[in-house]
């Protein structure tokens, strides 16, 4: 098999692509645990301790969702939302370890969301009846300050949170099993549904536009929740299906 490009390991973290990893890689490369699928696997790409792990070639591994969604854990700084917010070292969250939050995505054709079948199937699918466009920059959006204010504000809904972003970016932070921030930064043809429940908020990144999709079942219920709302039936739901689950099941240490 060809082998070209350098790959280096991440954090000494297990996650479901670490099976793929150690098994194509073999057994003289099982200490090579990668943060996600993402970056990491990209040829040439170095993590910030540069402990170097192998050359390989694994582009074919690559999720193309995460050319459109990528998540990592956030530091503690105060300093401007915008900011990507990376820990040092960066620790990256996989797609599959959002999904295990309940945290959906999908990467769409972004240029052609009029006739996209695979945007039709899913809101068929999950039933999103409803849909309308947010844009989100200072000249588009009414009390743009007071607004971006609020929806960094820590929140859940009792409905579904569908967002699919059609221009610019943004950051959407979730909460994990542990109550750490993940930041999930969604681009053009990434489309994540955040499960009814989970404690999040959103802000721009530095470019300062994003142009997304809203969809809903039936008509849509908006209302934010700011922390604390622990006593909601969905977030009681919410700890049940994807906390309370984890917790039962052996743990992986996603927060070191
Ligand atoms: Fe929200």
């Amino acid at each position: 098999m060809k082998i070209g490009g350098t790959l280096c390991c991440g954090s000494r973290r297990t996650n479901h692509a670490l099976t793929a990893t150690t098994s194509f890689l073999g057994a003289g490369h099982g200490l090579c645990y990668v943060a996600s699928l993402s970056d990491r696997f990209r040829p040439g790409y170095c993590c910030d301790d540069s402990v170097y792990c192998a050359s390989a070639n694994l582009s074919f591994l690559q999720d193309e969702r995460e050319e459109v969604i990528e998540a990592w854990y956030m530091d503690d700084s105060h300093e401007d939302q915008r900011l990507p917010h990376h820990r040092e070292p960066k620790t990256f969250v996989s797609l599959d370890q959002l999904a295990e939050l309940g945290v959906l995505s999908w990467r769409l054709d972004a240029d052609n969301y009029e006739t996209d079948e695979q945007l039709k199937k899913i809101r068929e699918g999950r039933g999103y009846s409803y849909m309308d466009f947010c844009e989100v920059c200072p000249e588009k959006l009414p009390n743009y300050e007071e607004k971006i204010k609020n929806f960094f504000e820590e929140h859940l809904h009792t409905d579904e949170e569908i967002r699919y972003c059609v221009a610019g970016s943004g950051y959407f932070d979730v909460r994990d099993h542990h109550d750490s921030w993940i930041r999930v930064w969604v681009k053009k043809g990434g489309m994540i549904v955040l499960p009814a429940g989970i404690y999040h908020r959103f802000t721009l990144d530095t470019n300062n536009y994003i142009k997304a999709m809203r969809l809903f079942v039936g008509d849509p219920i908006w209302t934010p929740f700011n922390r604390p709302h622990d006593h909601l039936p969905a977030r009681k739901e919410y700890l049940e299906t994807f906390v309370q689950k984890e917790a039962a099941s052996p743990a992986v240490d996603a927060s070191a």
